[in-house]
């Protein structure tokens, strides 16, 4: 798909009918990872077209497992977990994602593998991974003392060991859960909180040697993986930003249909009903273990509200800045220094887009204040950030006059299609 430069956008326009969200992007990495250390022909459905995970897909076929999409659902031909070493450097792209839990892949094999990335990518911190997969036997280089990609990581022989994470990431666990796979002994991860639990509730399904001693620990010992067929569900991260521009455009009704609703992950609906406003969560079914469900929001008026990310809406921040920035009253985010080391330094790049709406904000080492008014039509930017994009499109659609998104293409790492699903809904052709 090619995207324009800049998006256009001409508000206020309420959204209305019914969506589809593309399929979950952490569920995906995580399908296409599991799948890949199984033994035998996996399908995955329901993979997004987003870059992050055409990443984690395109670094598995240079480790030699065959992980072909045909426009369909992905077919993964796991090898019972034997790679081989890639010929050349690994781009895991925009994608922390993929690199940090690919890392936790190799390091049981003993060849070379070098990640790199985006130039965003390369500046985002890589210690926490390299450090607890060197404590169970792998070596790991990387600049800057391996705290940056590119990483080099020589694995092989590994041994389990306990891990006590200095903060809670569904990434890292998730990476070393790969490598306890493939590890010997027993591999114990300690969170300081729960982190999201994908990786639990599909491992679980599929019979894994995965062992959930209490909300904060996992045990994980080498065993095989059955493959397995799934359909992907729909991204909550995704549906966020639909939920906030309903609840801030007067005369929206919208249904997101088929996504997860794993509570890990819906956090910001408790956020946005603690704003008054109108959300109501409706569980469909189960796939794997994750719960998927319909997300039904009307407009409302919000209220300012504090927010601590840290309870499970790290992603959800960008969207949920936006809701503030309509609401009435101040509105804090705290305790979210993470905010500076994602796809871009969202407390600065948010107080940027926020002002330009006309949006009284500080910006803090750790969050942000947002003084919730009346948000005009403004020239906005992406910062080469997909959440930032999508943010600032959903600010002006419940903006009067016309805004533009300059730098759109960033939405291309998690979804493309963005500004068509918008349209849908605002001219009612899914109503
Ligand atoms: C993810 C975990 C979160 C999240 C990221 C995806 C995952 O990061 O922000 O977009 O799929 O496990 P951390 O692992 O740094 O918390």
């Amino acid at each position: 798909m090619t995207l324009p430069a800049e998006l256009s956008v001409a508000g206020p326009r309420p959204l209305r009918g019914r969506l589809r969200v593309p399929g979950d992007k952490g569920i995906a990495h995580r399908a296409l990872l599991f799948a890949a250390l199984a033994e035998g022909r996996s399908r995955v459905g329901g993979v997004p077209d987003g870059d992050d995970v055409e990443r984690t897909r395109l670094a598995l076929e240079q480790l030699g497992v065959r992980c072909r999409a045909a426009g369909g659902p992905v077919s993964v031909h796991g090898l019972g977990g034997v790679l081989r070493e890639p010929e050349g450097v690994i781009d895991c792209g925009n994608s922390g994602t993929t690199m940090r839990m690919l890392a936790g892949l190799v390091a049981a094999h003993p060849f070379l593998t070098v990640l790199t990335g985006d130039e965003s990518l390369v500046t985002r911190p890589m210690a926490r991974i390299a450090e607890p997969l060197r404590a169970m036997g792998a070596h790991v280089d990387g600049r800057e003392g391996a705290t940056r990609a590119p990483l080099a990581i020589h694995g092989g022989g590994l041994g389990g060991a306990r891990h006590e994470l200095e903060a809670a990431s569904g990434q890292v666990k998730t990476a070393l859960v790969l490598a306890g796979l493939q590890a010997d002994g027993t591999t114990e991860i300690v969170e300081p909180r729960r982190s999201r639990d994908h990786t639990e509730r599909m491992l679980t399904a599929l019979g894994a040697p995965l062992e959930i001693v209490d909300e904060r620990t996992l045990r994980v010992r080498r065993g095989a993986l059955p493959p397995f067929e799934l359909e992907v569900p729909g991204d909550p991260s995704a549906a966020a930003f639909f939920a906030v521009a309903a609840s801030v455009t007067p005369g929206s009704s919208i249904v997101l249909e088929d996504v997860s609703i794993n509570p890990t992950r819906i956090e910001f609906v408790k956020v946005l009903l603690r704003m008054g406003g109108h959300v109501e969560v409706r569980q469909t079914g189960e796939r794997l273990g994750e719960p998927v469900g319909e997300i039904a929001v009307e407009a409302a008026p919000l209220s300012g509200t504090t927010i601590t990310p840290d309870e499970g809406s790290i992603d959800e921040v960008p969207a949920l800045a936006v809701a503030a920035a309509f609401a009435e009253g101040v509105t804090e985010i705290t305790d979210a220094a993470e905010l500076r080391v994602k796809e871009s330094d969202r407390i600065g790049t948010l107080e940027q887009e926020l002002s330009l709406l006309g949006v009284e904000v500080e910006a803090r080492p750790d969050g942000l204040t947002i003084w919730g008014g009346r948000p005009r039509a403004a020239e906005l930017k992406s910062h080469g950030d997909h959440r930032v994009a999508m943010a600032a499109a959903v600010a002006a659609v419940a903006c009067d006059g016309e805004s533009t998104v300059r730098g759109w293409r960033a939405v291309a790492s998690s979804y493309p299609s963005f500004a068509d699903d918008l349209t849908s809904l605002t001219d009612g052709t899914n109503a």
